[in-house]
């Protein structure tokens, strides 16, 4: 696949696991296809089934807030999108089988969007990217990788709906915290080739 059109293309017409019964859209990302960093979710809920986009609902809401608070710029400095592109129903995790199915499109954007830093919002893109099952609470924040690309662990922001306080070392807290560094090693300028004097 060698362009977004062709991807969006090929994405929306996808049958390859039981979703594409039950969807309404291909969800596929949102943000800056050319932006250094990409945020990798779960899968749609029911707002973004709606809305063809992701992270539009409650935990989208407080994820764009909390991006912003950390300094992004919603549309320039990131772009967003998920494991499964198609809301399980009822809001189930998505199995092994519809991640897998889905996987190459995953891959794909990784590819188009060549980012420096990719942050992994919860326990499925934890999984789908390292390979860790659980244990995220000692994860988070720990930066993965390295040299090309950078990965972050985050909590997933519909855990953080659970928790209401902002206080320092809750989860929001901490979460703002991780969203900050992941943003500087993101936009940091590369560093210079040139010898020195
Ligand atoms: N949760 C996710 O992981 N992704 C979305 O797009 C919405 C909620």
């Amino acid at each position: 696949m060698q362009s977004w059109a062709a991807l969006s293309s090929a994405c929306g017409q996808c049958q390859r696991c039981g979703l594409a019964s039950s969807r309404q859209q291909v969800v596929l990302g949102r943000g800056n296809p050319e932006a250094p960093l990409l945020l990798i979710g779960e899968a749609p809920g029911q707002q973004e089934d709606e809305q063809g986009l992701p992270f539009v609902g409650r935990s989208g809401q407080l994820l764009d807030r909390l991006l912003e608070e950390a300094g992004f710029n919603l549309s320039h400095d990131l772009y967003i999108c998920n494991v499964v592109k198609c809301r399980p129903p009822g809001n189930r995790k998505p199995t092994r089988e519809e991640r897998q199915q889905c996987r190459p499109w995953l891959d794909q954007q990784i590819a188009l969007v060549n980012p420096r830093v990719i942050v992994l919002a919860g326990a499925t893109a934890i999984e789908a990217l390292l390979g860790i099952k659980g244990g995220i609470t000692k994860l988070r924040g720990q930066w993965q990788g390295g040299e090309q690309r950078w990965l972050l662990p985050v909590f997933h922001p519909a855990y953080l709906l659970r928790f209401g306080s902002e206080a320092e070392q809750s989860p929001r807290w901490f979460t703002r915290q991780d969203l900050k560094t992941a943003r500087e090693r993101a936009l940091a300028p590369p560093p210079c080739s040139l010898p020195p004097p």
